[in-house]
Order: C-alpha cells, then structure tokens, then sequence
C-alpha cells in the first residue's frame, strides 16, 4: 500500500450536517465529518490520551471532544484545545498536543484524504497540493459516480483495472460484446510520469456505445487514450468533435486484504437526451458488478499462496505497474530520481 499520496476516503454526501463517518484506509481508522464552515476533515479515529475512538465522542460544528476524558481537538489541524482534568498552574502545553488529523479535500463528490509516508509528520492544515480530478473540458458536463467493494488487495484491483484481456469473459452481453467478438488487437503504449498511456488511438469498433457516439456526435474521428498513474489512478479520457467523455477510476487500499473501486464520470454528450445519466449508471453498474463479483470469487483462489503468473503481452501493463511501484519505493529509499521501467513507446498485441 503506498502512502504519500491522495486517496478518495468517502462520498461527500455521506458527510452531511455535523454526522460523523468512519471508514477505514491503507489500514488506518478514519472519522470524517464538516464543521460549521462546511470544510471536511479526517482524523485518525483514535484519541491521541489513550486511543478512545474519537468518533464515540461528541462534535459541536467546530470542535471534536473526545467521550473518555472530555479532550477537546479542532478537527480540521487535530490541535488540542482543552484538558478538563487539568488544574491552574499545571504546565501541560495543551496546544502543542495533536491528534492525528490528516489533510482533506473534496472533489468531484469524494473527500479525499492525504496519507503521509511513513515517518512524514503532516497535520490537518498541511499543504499536500491538489488531489487528482476527472478533467474536464467545457463549462457544462454531467458528472456522476459509482462504487464497488472488492475483497481482493489492492494489486489486484488494479491489475485487474488494466487487464485488457478479461472483457469477452467477463463482460458478455449483447449490448456490450460477445465471447465471439473476441478478435485480435494492438495498441501504443508510452511512458508518462508515475505511469504510463494508452496513447489516443481510435476506440474499438465491436462495441455499441461506441456505435452510439459515433453516430450521434457525428464525427469521424473519436479518439481514445487511457493513462495509469500511480498509486491508483486510471483516466480515461474521449473525444469526439465538440464532445467529450472523460472518468477518473481509482483503486483504493482499504485493508491489506480489501480495496474498493470508485469511478466518477463526467461528460457533455447527450447532455439534452433525456435519460441518459440513469442508463449510464445501469450499464456502468452492471459493468462493475461483473468485475466485482469476478474478484470476489478470485479472492477463494487467492487464498492459499498459489503460484502465479503474468503473461505477454496481455500483462504487461501489470507488469509495468509493479515495477513503477519498486521504481517508486526504490527512489524513495535512496532518494535518486524515480527511474521509470519503460524506456520509450512499446506496442502490445493481445486478443479480446
Ligand atoms: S482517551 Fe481521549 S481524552 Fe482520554
Ligand atoms: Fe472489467
């Protein structure tokens, strides 16, 4: 799981008026919540006196009191505030006492939360730049989300995420493809920072979303391309003249042994057409369940050690991915600048 970055926690509307919300990331217990300015917050659930979780406490708008001995924390810097038990004259710095708040910011409906490296002292009210964001590409879009708990870790949602090889297994149907639309497929593939792209290539013609598009947005060129970056993040961004869809699909550590993909999409064709979001989310639904329910059943085959393997060149971007996260760890550790495992573009051939 690695830390030092960004990860979507929960949705915002999750978060509303003074309710606390604990979820859980890389491990580590949250509660989230709003003061009364509406700004967003993450602590560690756990009182820094003696590990009360904090969320059992009470939360007034502005400040979190936790419920064993009455400490009182601002929740957006994790500064104490107040000890009841302490006598005038005792010389306990109240204020130099904090809990473990953790930078937040909302975006695109999530509120993502900044998880330090390990070591990397970080209050509330650091600045971790800007989390990541679907692109857009106009004033006016629809944006929408969707979510699925998988019960696989982490490396497998995401190699799962950029496995081209699973869709006429996984994803049959007959508004999406068959088993027997299986045919062959090549595809560029160029290294970006912390990842790697798709390049823009003109998207598969054998499915009929794309049929839709192309027909709609009367256009002769749509272009596709799909870029990794890690930790987590997959974007997928199309083109079609004036028209753009574009999401932003991450893969995020909940436990060693859970993750959770959530995707947010946001796009300005068929913005008139009615109906259109309430499609979207059924087939994107689907689409997710199939991929859930194909992990949940992997996760009995992972459960005793098996061996395994990756393939050309249908795995290479698996392989790409870990090796990105040793290039990473290993730049970290010995502070050299990330060398990245692809050295220019590279075409990869693959039947789905
Ligand atoms: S455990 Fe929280 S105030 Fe003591
Ligand atoms: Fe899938």
């Amino acid at each position: 799981m690695l830390r030092g970055f960004w990860y979507p926690a929960v949705r915002g509307d999750q978060v509303r008026g003074r309710r606390l919300v604990t979820t859980m990331l890389l491990g580590i217990p949250l509660v989230l919540g709003r003061d009364d300015r509406g700004r967003p917050f993450a602590v560690r659930d756990a009182c820094p006196h003696r590990a009360m979780p904090l969320s059992q406490g009470w939360f007034d708008g502005n400040q979190l009191q936790c419920s064993y001995h009455g400490w009182k924390f601002d929740p957006c810097s994790g500064q104490c505030t107040e000890i009841p038990s302490l006598v005038p004259g005792q010389d306990l710095e109240v204020s130099k006492i904090y809990a473990n708040a953790f930078p937040c910011r909302e975006r695109d409906g999530f509120l993502w939360v900044y998880v330090p490296e390990k070591g990397e002292k970080v209050r509330g009210d650091f600045d971790a730049g800007a989390p990541p964001e679907v692109p857009k590409f106009s004033e006016r879009y629809t944006l929408t989300f969707l979510s699925a708990d998988l019960p696989v870790n982490v490396d497998h949602g995401i190699i799962g995420l950029m496995d081209p090889a699973h869709g006429p297994f996984v994803h049959q149907a007959w508004w999406w493809r068959t088993r027997h639309s299986i045919h062959d497929k090549q595809k560029a593939f160029e290294p970006i920072a912390n990842g790697f792209r798709m390049s823009a290539h003109t998207p598969s013609s054998n499915s009929a979303p794309y049929k839709l598009l192309r027909a709609y947005a009367k256009a002769d060129s749509i272009t596709t391309t799909i870029d990794f970056v890690l930790p987590n993040c997959r974007y997928e961004t199309i083109h079609a003249g004036k028209y753009w869809f574009a999401s932003l699909t991450t893969v995020t550590p909940i436990t060693p042994g859970s993750c959770r993909i959530d995707v947010r999409a946001a796009w300005n064709i068929f913005r008139l057409v009615p109906g259109v979001l309430p499609i979207f989310r059924f087939f994107g639904k689907k689409f997710m369940e199939q991929d859930r329910r194909t992990m949940e059943i992997q996760a009995e085959g992972l459960k005793h050690d098996p061996a395994m393997m990756l393939i050309d060149d249908a795995d290479r971007p698996a392989k790409w991915y870990f090796a990105l996260k040793q290039a990473l760890l290993d730049s970290r550790r010995t502070g050299e600048p990330m060398k990245h495992p692809m050295s220019g573009p590279v075409t990869l051939r693959w039947r789905s």
